[in-house]
């Protein structure tokens, strides 16, 4: 069995300009970032680089459409030989098909040529939010508007060569944004180590990252939301070391369940996540409380100073400080959405299924729903 999967190689900055140096950025980088982040860390650098501003081809999530028409304009800027993703989850998916793509190249074609793509750019990424831990994954989940569905495409030539952690850019990230990715980034590390296919190496990753993620709350919660400035190194480390455990572990029933409220409702990525999150947490804990759900439960037990049997209600008071929790009615969420949305789980997320810590069933999934609802 496969231990640990870690394809790029990681690197650490304080500032851009020190990444920009030692990455001796130049003429021969498409950078694909937004303007946003760009301009006050990048421009009095006066790099040589090509620009791509992703938000000039839309926003919300990335797109087939989104994607040829940059490939389109990238084309036209002259020749690149490496792509620089800095942003959050939809300029790095973007980056990751760029990088198996030619100008002109429709997207159609990459899916069906799965998983034999070839690598076309070299690829760094450097996320700019804490929690896709996506930097470290081959998959980039696409919305392809000519089947009107969401689908991963993956392949072996999509992890990036390298993946840089510069906290300095995420020192303008709101505190909302902050908060539902980083609730992302808690719940892909439990979610990696109660996967079956966790393994002793992922779960260092995975338990570290609980840890100073909890902890990082905790200090927020005492000294106030803009002490989060000074703990944004310790969240993008926290995000990362999540996204080295579910890049091998997988992330299971809380990523599978959240995708039907984000993709109709429109909820971000992490607040979808924690919308489900203790839901489904109770539900494991009642089906099958022993294994490694018990050793879980007794490091959260430890960090939040309370008894095993009441960690999930202690979890959500601290989250409330963070993002308060609604109910899925609050979203807009009808009463006879639910069952819809038990069977597209089942339909649509068997990938994440699997990674589940208990089979589930359409009928537990919709009364995980309702007891949220
Ligand atoms: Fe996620």
């Amino acid at each position: 069995m496969e231990q640990l999967i870690m394809q790029p190689r990681i690197y650490a900055f304080d500032t851009c300009r020190e990444f920009a140096s030692a990455f001796d950025l130049g003429r021969e980088d498409l950078v694909l970032t937004n303007r946003f982040l760009y301009e006050p860390h990048f421009s009095q650098l006066g790099l040589e680089v090509h620009t791509i501003y992703q938000e000039a081809y839309g926003t919300g999530e990335p797109s087939d459409v989104m994607v040829e028409s940059i490939l389109k304009d990238a084309g036209e800027i002259g020749p690149y030989r490496r792509i620089i993703a800095i942003g959050g989850g939809t300029v790095i998916d973007i980056a990751k098909a760029m990088a198996v793509a030619e100008p002109g190249d429709c997207l159609d074609d990459l899916y069906d040529a799965m998983p034999n793509l070839e690598r076309r750019h070299e690829l760094v990424i450097i996320p700019t939010t804490c929690g896709t831990g996506s930097e470290m994954t081959n998959i980039s989940v696409m919305n392809r508007t000519r089947m009107g569905t969401k689908m991963g495409l993956v392949s072996e030539a999509m992890y990036a060569g390298s993946a840089v952690l510069i906290p300095e850019l995420l020192q303008g990230l709101p505190f909302g944004v902050f908060a539902a990715s980083s609730i992302d980034a808690l719940v892909h590390a439990v979610e990696s180590a109660l996967s079956p296919h966790a393994t002793p190496y992922t779960r260092l990753f995975s338990y570290r990252a609980i840890e100073m993620i909890i902890q990082g709350y905790q200090a927020i919660v005492e000294a106030g939301p803009e002490s989060r400035q000074s703990l944004l190194g310790t969240f993008l480390t926290a995000s990362n070391y999540a996204g080295i455990a579910f890049g091998t572990a997988g992330c299971g029933t809380v990523h599978a369940m959240a995708y039907p409220l984000g993709g109709q409702y429109h909820v971000a990525h992490g607040e979808s996540n924690y919308a489900v999150f203790t839901g489904v947490m109770k539900a494991y804990m009642e089906r099958s409380p022993g294994g490694e759900l018990q050793h879980l439960n007794s490091v959260l037990a430890e960090l939040l100073q309370c008894g095993r049997d009441e960690v999930y209600e202690r979890l959500e008071e601290l989250l409330n400080h963070i993002l308060p929790k609604k109910r899925l009615r609050e979203y807009g969420v009808q009463p006879q959405d639910l069952g819809a949305f038990a069977r597209s789980v089942m339909e649509n997320q068997q990938r994440l299924l699997k990674n589940s810590l208990i089979p589930v069933s359409a009928e537990l999934i919709e009364s995980i729903y309702r007891s949220l609802y």
